[in-house]
Parts: structure tokens; C-alpha cells; sequence
């Protein structure tokens, strides 16, 4: 069998227009600026239009038009779209297939929505990295795109100040030139015992949608926040170890850490289990975009990119963990 390397060919982004402060989270729930940056590390996010044009597909979207710029690739040239979210544009059909039309991908490319919360970009990023190493496809758009705000409950002080809306996507392709871009180490892990620590229970085939749950707002994601914690610090810390000693590397080699951003103390907590001194080379946005699930880690990696921090041979770890509790980790040489 044939063993291709792959490289990050192109990033984009997209931001939602309106940013929603913690200032402005005061008239909606009991809360306070100085609280939620405290316990949090955020000041504000970003909130999708209801009017539409800022549908998960539609920032996936321009996201992709940029990334596909950067990677010197045409639309066509897409092997599979990989679309991770939990906030999807309708239940029925998958977001990638209504972005392979908004992209005007005529290859009938393969299309596959991934749900596994805020790992799902980095579930995507590792699976299309085995597709591309065994020569199976060439180039794979990969997609995090979520409108938590259309999900959370705004009656909810200690969930509905943590999310965010935004989008990240990535390109892997086949690395075609001797230049040492790869991804060197990767793993994907889930533990469904804690499936109760951040889920929505109703509105599909268990129980479907009433009047009733709307008018209680019992549709809502619910989540542990305590629990999460303690299994997100754990989580974090075992998987970049894991990734790290599969190819003999210490942590204090990587140039860049990107960790799923939930809350910048997990983000602490979990470095200072992994022997960090300090968070010098850990990039940390939460601050203007709150947690955006799945696209955190591309949002943070594309940013940190463009402004000139991240640059290419640099070693960069990602790091995430997610409702299932899914969790995962990918270690790359950019
Ligand atoms: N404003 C003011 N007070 C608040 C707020 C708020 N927004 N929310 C909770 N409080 C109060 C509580 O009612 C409690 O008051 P009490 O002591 O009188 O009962 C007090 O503040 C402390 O609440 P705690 O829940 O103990 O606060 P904690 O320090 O644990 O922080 C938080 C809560 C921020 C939710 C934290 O637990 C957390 O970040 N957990 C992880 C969440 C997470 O990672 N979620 C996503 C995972 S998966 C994914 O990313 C999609």
C-alpha cells in the first residue's frame, strides 16, 4: 500500500457580525463582566444572524473560499467534506452535502457530517489524515461550523455565558513536496459513562419535539459544568501525552499548543499537568469568542497563523475534549 504524508494546505475563518459582551449578558441573566471573566477568561462572542446569510453552511462557506485560495485548489479539486457540528442547519440532509452545493462542487465528492461535540474537528482532522496516508483520497476539507446560540438556553446563567458562534476549516491534502509537513501523531478516544455531564435530551427519535418542552425550554443543552471540568483537565492532559511519547517528544519541544477552549482555567489546569511553567506557547482566544465547540481549535490555529506566531516547520499540538465525552489529540509539524 502507498503511504503519503498530509499537510495543512489552507485555513479560513468566519466571524459572525454581532459580538455579544458580557456587559450586554447582564440585561439577560443574572451575571456580572467581572464573574464570568474571572471563572472563565471570556469578555465576549460572537452571535449568528437569524435572518440567515450566517447559517453553520453558509460561514462554512466563505471560510472555505479562503482556505481553498490558500491552498491553490478549486473547489472541484475537494476529495470529501468532513462537516463537524452540533448545531447543523437542519437534521436532514448532512451540512457537508448543502456546502458541496454552495461550494458548486460538481465531483460528487464524498460528504460526511461528523457529530462528536468539540472534538469533531479534530475527530475530522485525524480521520482524514489516515484517508490521505493510504492514498485513498487526496484532499479533504475539513469544517467546523457552529451556531451554539440557536442551543443554549438564555434562561441559563452557567451555560448560556459560555458559548459562542464561529467557524474554522482546514484543508489536508497530500503533501507533494520534501518540505517535512505531516501529522505526526494522532488519537481519538471516547468515554459515552459521561454522556450525561452535557447533552440535549429531547428532540429527536427518543423524544421527539412538544409545545410543552419549547414553552419549559427543557429542548436545551444541558450541561455538569463541575463534572466537565475535572474530566476536561484529565482528558486534555492524557491525550497530548499520549501523542507526544508515541514519537518521543517532550512537551517542552512544541512550539504551539491549541487546546480546545472551553474555559481558559480548564486551559491552565490541564498545562500545569503536563509540566508547563507557563502559557507562553499556548494560544488562548477564548477571550473574544467564548466556546465555539468544534471550532475552536481552527478558529484559534488560523488566527495564530496569520498573525505571523504559528509559521510552517513549527510543532503544533491540538488538544480537545467534548460531550460523549469524546476527546482527542493531533500532533503536527506545520
Ligand atoms: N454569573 C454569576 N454567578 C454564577 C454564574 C454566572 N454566569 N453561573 C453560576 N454562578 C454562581 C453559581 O450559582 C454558584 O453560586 P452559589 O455558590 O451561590 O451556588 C457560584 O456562581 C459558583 O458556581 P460554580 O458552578 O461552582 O462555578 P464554577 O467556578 O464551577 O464555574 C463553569 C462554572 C464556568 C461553568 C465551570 O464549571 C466550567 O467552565 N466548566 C466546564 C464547562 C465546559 O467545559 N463546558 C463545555 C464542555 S464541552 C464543549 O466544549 C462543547
Amino acid at each position: 500500500m502507498d503511504f503519503y504524508k498530509s499537510k495543512i494546505l489552507g485555513t479560513g475563518i468566519y466571524a459572525p457580525k454581532k459580538i455579544l459582551t458580557n456587559k450586554e449578558l447582564e440585561s439577560i441573566v443574572e451575571t456580572s463582566d467581572e464573574w464570568i471573566f474571572e471563572r472563565t477568561g471570556i469578555r465576549e462572542r460572537r452571535i449568528c444572524s437569524t435572518e440567515g446569510g450566517e447559517w453553520p453552511t453558509d460561514m462554512a462557506l466563505y471560510a472555505t473560499r479562503d482556505a481553498l485560495v490558500e491552498a491553490k485548489l478549486t473547489p472541484n479539486d475537494i476529495d470529501l467534506i468532513l462537516f463537524a457540528s452540533v448545531t447543523p442547519d437542519v437534521p436532514l440532509p448532512n451540512s457537508a452535502s448543502i456546502l458541496q452545493t454552495k461550494l458548486g462542487i460538481t465531483n460528487e465528492c464524498g460528504c460526511l457530517d461528523i457529530s462528536a461535540a468539540c472534538s469533531g474537528f479534530v475527530y475530522g482532522l485525524n480521520m482524514a489524515n489516515a484517508m490521505i496516508q493510504t492514498g485513498f483520497l487526496k484532499n479533504v476539507l475539513i469544517v467546523a461550523s457552529e451556531m451554539l446560540s440557536r442551543e443554549v438556553d438564555w434562561k441559563d446563567r452557567s451555560s448560556c455565558i459560555l458559548f459562542g458562534d464561529g467557524c474554522g476549516v482546514a484543508i489536508l491534502g497530500r503533501n507533494e513536496s520534501n518540505d517535512g509537513s505531516q501529522i505526526l501523531s494522532s488519537n481519538i478516544h471516547a468515554d459515552g459513562t459521561g454522556k450525561e455531564f452535557f447533552y440535549q435530551p429531547y428532540g429527536r427519535a427518543v423524544a421527539p419535539l412538544t409545545t410543552q418542552m419549547i414553552e419549559e425550554g427543557s429542548h436545551y443543552m444541558k450541561m455538569k459544568g463541575k463534572e466537565m471540568f475535572k474530566v476536561a483537565t484529565r482528558t486534555l492532559a492524557k491525550n497530548a501525552k499520549d501523542a507526544l511519547d508515541k514519537v518521543h517528544v517532550s512537551i517542552n519541544d512544541v512550539n504551539w499548543i491549541i487546546p480546545h477552549q472551553a474555559n481558559v482555567r480548564i486551559i491552565e489546569t490541564a498545562c500545569k499537568i503536563l509540566g508547563l511553567n507557563n502559557l507562553d506557547n499556548v494560544i488562548i482566544n477564548i477571550e473574544r469568542w467564548g466556546n465555539t465547540s468544534a471550532a475552536t481549535i481552527p478558529l484559534a490555529f488560523h488566527e495564530a497563523v496569520k498573525d505571523g506566531r504559528i509559521k510552517r516547520g513549527d510543532l503544533v499540538l491540538f488538544d480537545t475534549f467534548g460531550a460523549g465525552l469524546t476527546s482527542g489529540a493531533t500532533l503536527l509539524r506545520y
